[in-house]
């Protein structure tokens, strides 16, 4: 099979660098395979955490499934920091940029070789948006390949994940725990390869870009260790085959209606506040309007249905059995929430995919309910604005904690006094925790505030106070917390001008989120604000500062 679509490169190559074909040689590659397409295959693999670890092993078999089908598949690497291991320490102003760090260099990579195509092998909360992001950049036979969810661990017959290990340490502080549970904790909340078990980040995105159909169906329901996922990467090669001889691109699949069904799987499931980030970021790579106010609207039309963690009761392991993430999207179809007309990498429709799937049993499988008798009956991501948001704020609220708060504000300058505040006992019942100076420049890099939203559950508070934040939260958070907070405290929000003692609305019902100050009060406090300068002045950092848009806008850094 010769190179087939637009972006051949063989020949030109040749005709323009010679050397190009005299380094293929180089690398192994024969006078056959000289005629062949060249597939990117950008592993996001790293043995330093358990998401990303097992990804180069997966990126060996897509390559043995590229070759299989008369391609060329080529590995390159692509960074993948893991919020498991920043969260809570300075290390997570590095993990939102990193998302536009992987975009970026896949984009840059592609274009550079000249890749006919590209798969990217991806297992963590950043690294998926960041590859969907460059693919909708780069606009040439592409699809993605998850990693594949974590099993639980088991401690003392309970089921632990990563959030279990955050929550015991609210125990700690608590005297609810003893040392040797508090270690076996630990030590056994995660016990090998995969993405965070529940239906945090990882799982959030995997879910809806396999309902957007990046994917082959099914990849985001079968475990990292599962026998399923290793035939999934082989089955990779047959699909790029397909694609480049129809020239299936992602702007064919990354459409309007396709951002619809992903995010309308978010909210289905209860997933991560952060998939609307990385949607707002996604759409605009892929030139597509998509507002935040389409995401209320579809949060308006969609009830949450999945009994999941972190607000419910299983894991992403446990969907498999009852069908997968296919199960719930035919369901979804079947009842008009999802667009069966997408075109999908198998160069099939989503109807087309899901038409051959079991439905799903409600008389047996718990975790998915009926649309007739939903958790919530919208969903459980609210847009909010008011004088404490004007550009606008992201609510996750499921119900179980209410739907509307009011409390006094305790003012957090940073996430580190959250927990300093819970050590002393300063935080009670009543109080709107106001955590800023975290937002996508202040921060800098919009951190997530998994430390403090689990060490408050863990200290027993997690029903009778609420949180709100210019940074971001762990798709592992749960309770009343309101993330997204625009314009951040660095560009003198009013989050900025919040005093310990205001009176601090949230609602969910119609959408607010207010700060009970005057404007006169508030005039006199912003004449007396002074902007907090970053210590970031050279690297990484400043350039994010420099150029990232606010959370409202998906804080993207190439507008
Ligand atoms: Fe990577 Fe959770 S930190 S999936």
């Amino acid at each position: 099979m010769a190179s087939l679509n637009k972006f051949s490169r063989t020949l030109t190559q040749e005709i323009h660098n010679p050397a190009a074909k005299a380094m293929l040689y180089g690398v192994g590659l024969t006078d056959e395979d000289m005629n062949k397409p060249q597939i990117g295959i950008a592993s996001t693999g790293y043995e330093g955490n358990t998401c990303n670890m097992h990804l180069n092993g997966l990126s060996v078999h897509v390559k043995k499934g590229i070759q299989e089908n008369g391609m060329v598949g080529l590995i390159f690497h692509t960074i993948g920091v893991s919020d498991g291991m920043t969260n809570g320490n300075n290390g997570m102003s590095f993990s939102l940029p990193s998302r536009d760090i992987i975009a970026d260099s896949i984009e840059d990579v592609v274009q550079a070789q000249w890749y006919d195509g590209v798969i990217a092998v991806v297992g963590c909360d950043k690294n998926m948006p960041g590859a969907m992001m460059a693919i909708a950049r780069l606009n040439r036979p592409a699809m993605l390949v998850y990693g594949g969810t974590i099993r639980t661990g088991q401690y003392k017959g309970k089921k632990l994940d990563i959030v279990s290990a955050f929550e015991a340490l609210g125990q700690k502080f608590a005297g609810t725990i003893s040392d040797e549970d508090y270690n076996g904790v630990i030590k056994n909340a995660i016990p090998g390869a995969g993405a965070c078990g529940g239906m945090y980040t990882a799982n959030t995105m995997a879910s809806s870009m396999e309902a957007m159909g990046l994917t082959l169906p099914n990849s985001s329901s079968y475990p990292a260790t599962h026998e399923g996922k290793k035939a999934e990467c082989l089955a990779i090669g047959a699909a790029m085959k397909n694609m480049l001889e129809k020239n299936i691109c992602p702007r064919d699949i990354m459409t309007r209606k396709a951002f619809e069904n992903a995010m309308t799987i978010v909210m289905a499931m209860g997933g991560s506040t952060n998939a609307v980030l990385h949607y707002l970021a996604i759409a605009s790579s892929a030139g597509v309007e998509f507002t935040l106010k389409d995401i209320q609207d579809i949060s308006d039309r969609t009830p949450l249905i999945g009994d999941l963690k972190p607000s419910g009761k299983y894991y992403m392991e446990d969907m498999l059995a009852i069908g997968g993430v296919p199960a719930l999207m035919k369901y979804l179809l079947k009842k008009g929430l999802i667009h069966g007309d997408c075109m999908t990498i198998t160069g099939k429709t989503i109807a087309e995919n899901l038409a051959d799937v079991p439905d799903l049993d409600f008389e047996e499988q718990k975790i998915i309910h009926p649309i007739e008798s939903p958790i919530k009956a919208s969903g459980h991501l609210q847009v909010l604005y008011g004088n404490l948001a004007s550009g606008g704020a992201v609510a996750k609220i499921t119900g179980k904690e209410g739907e509307k708060f009011e409390g006094i504000a305790k003012v957090c300058e940073r996430e580190e006094e959250v927990i300093e505040y819970l050590e002393k006992g300063e935080i009670k019942p009543g109080h709107v925790i106001v955590i800023r100076n975290e937002g996508p420049k202040g921060g800098p890099g919009m951190p997530e505030m998994l430390k403090p939203t689990s060490a408050v559950m863990g200290a027993g508070l997690g029903n009778s106070v609420a949180m709100i934040t210019d940074g971001r939260f762990s798709g592992g958070t749960h309770g009343f917390v309101v993330g997204h907070v625009t314009p951040e405290a660095f560009d003198g929000g009013t989050i900025a001008l919040v005093k310990d003692g205001d009176k601090i609305t949230i609602d969910a019902v119609d959408n607010k989120l207010i700060l009970h100050v005057s404007d006169e009060e508030l005039a006199v406090r912003r004449a007396a604000w002074k902007q907090i300068p970053s210590e970031h002045t050279r690297g990484v950092l400043r350039k994010y500062i420099k150029n990232v848009s606010s959370a409202s806008e998906g804080c993207v850094t190439d507008l």
